[in-house]
């Protein structure tokens, strides 16, 4: 395999464990037997809604897919279940002074991409926040609140400066070299840094998205934590709508693994996060009246994934047009209705047997692609993942 692919592959698996998680949490529940009795028709309940019985089968999917994250932790493991995993990369960051110990590895390989990291942040953040309670039924919570915070610790010391954030630990190149364990591993940890100068608003929104989920996350179970996640996500996206331009024209390397097309996704899925964090009617102005035009590429779905942020964006916001807000104006109204239509055609080209639905499907509906490239690969899980969801 190609390093490229490589070097993607690993956090598709990562970023394809978060949908996992999200999704075995539905079906677990959705699966629950109707109560105590043995009847084979199933009437879908909704979701989320107050857990039932646990299908084991399903639950027991939720643990492994969970178990994914402890295996790939980096720095000095806590509890670690893991009996073949040990500590590694405790120096991690020692260079500039700071502690990058913690996060987590690409998978095959042990380099740190912070933009795939916070991304399955942001999707892990969201799973707990819609489906926490669900996960709680099934003993699942603990663990993904963990995995959680192993990153968000990561990203929190990755951000020394209000405009400076690490952006990598390890360079793929020697990295790639040797197949070897984190343990031993001996090869120089090269750490690459976006700043003011050099910046990368694709890899300083999607951290500040990751945080500011997270901060809701972890609002009810630890205040200061949850403070310090929201601080950290407010600097970065300022940082990333000021300093603006794409990480791997800064460092033309990083187009090579993880080559984000854009970065105005990103910058929108941001401010959406902070305005559910915050409340802070500024971030709805961002994403409406003020950028909705320019970014939003309203009308023309597309799919969710780890490079394109945008349905994420419009479903996340159709929660504001469903639920209202009272402060909203019309102008904003008449944005949130736009990202809602634009929600709505992605969720009809995936039904399988709305009036819209999108074709290359298999016999059992699935939809697919007959290419393999980066990141068609990388919406492909995601498909699988919105099929499972609405089947
Ligand atoms: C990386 O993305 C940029 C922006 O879309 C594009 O111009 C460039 O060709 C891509 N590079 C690779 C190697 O795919």
């Amino acid at each position: 395999m190609g390093s490229k692919t490589r070097g993607c592959c690993g956090w598709l698996i990562v970023a394809l464990v978060a949908s996992l998680v999200a999704t075995a949490a539905v079906v677990a529940i959705m699966k629950r037997k109707p109560g105590g009795g043995g009847g084979r028709k199933l009437k879908p309940l909704p979701v989320p809604g107050p857990p039932g019985d646990i299908d084991s089968k399903y639950g027991d999917a939720l643990g492994v897919a969970l178990q994914f994250f402890q295996v790939q932790k980096s720095g000095k493991l806590e509890n670690n279940q893991i009996p073949w995993r040990g500590n590694s990369a405790l120096d991690d960051g020692k260079q500039a002074g700071l502690d990058l110990s913690k996060g987590m590895y690409d998978a095959g390989d042990h380099v740190k991409f912070s933009f795939p990291m916070a991304f399955t942040a942001t999707v892990l953040s969201w799973s707990v926040l819609e489906y926490g309670d669900q996960m709680s039924a099934a003993k699942q919570l603990d663990p993904a609140l963990d995995a959680l915070r192993w990153i968000t610790d990561f990203l929190v010391n990755a951000h020394p400066a209000d405009n400076v954030f690490y952006i990598q630990v390890g360079d793929p190149d020697l990295d790639h070299n040797c197949w070897e364990r984190p343990e031993t591993m001996s090869e120089k940890r090269p750490l690459t840094q976006i700043n003011q100068k050099s910046p990368g608003s694709d890899i300083a929104a999607e951290a500040a998205a990751a945080m500011a989920a997270a901060s809701i996350v972890f609002k009810s179970r630890d205040t200061t934590y949850s403070d310090l996640l929201l601080q950290h996500a407010q600097k970065l996206f300022t940082f990333a709508d000021t300093y603006r331009g794409i990480a791997s024209d800064s460092y033309p390397k990083l187009q090579n693994y993880y080559n984000s097309t854009g970065y105005v996704d990103e910058l929108l899925w941001a401010a959406s996060w902070l305005y559910h964090a915050t409340g802070d009617q500024t971030y709805l102005s961002y994403v409406t009246v003020q950028n909705g035009k320019a970014f939003a590429d309203w009308g023309r779905p597309t799919w969710f994934s780890w490079d394109d942020k945008l349905a994420g964006t419009q479903v996340l916001l159709s929660r504001i047009n469903f639920f209202g807000s009272k402060q909203t104006s019309n102008a904003e109204n008449m944005g949130l209705k736009m990202y809602r239509d634009s929600a709505e055609a992605v969720i009809c080209g995936l039904l399988p047997y709305s009036p819209s639905a999108t074709g290359s499907r298999t016999g059992g509906m699935l939809k697919f692609f007959s290419c393999y490239h980066e990141s068609i690969q990388g919406r492909f899980l995601h498909i699988g993942e919105l099929q499972i969801f609405f089947s």
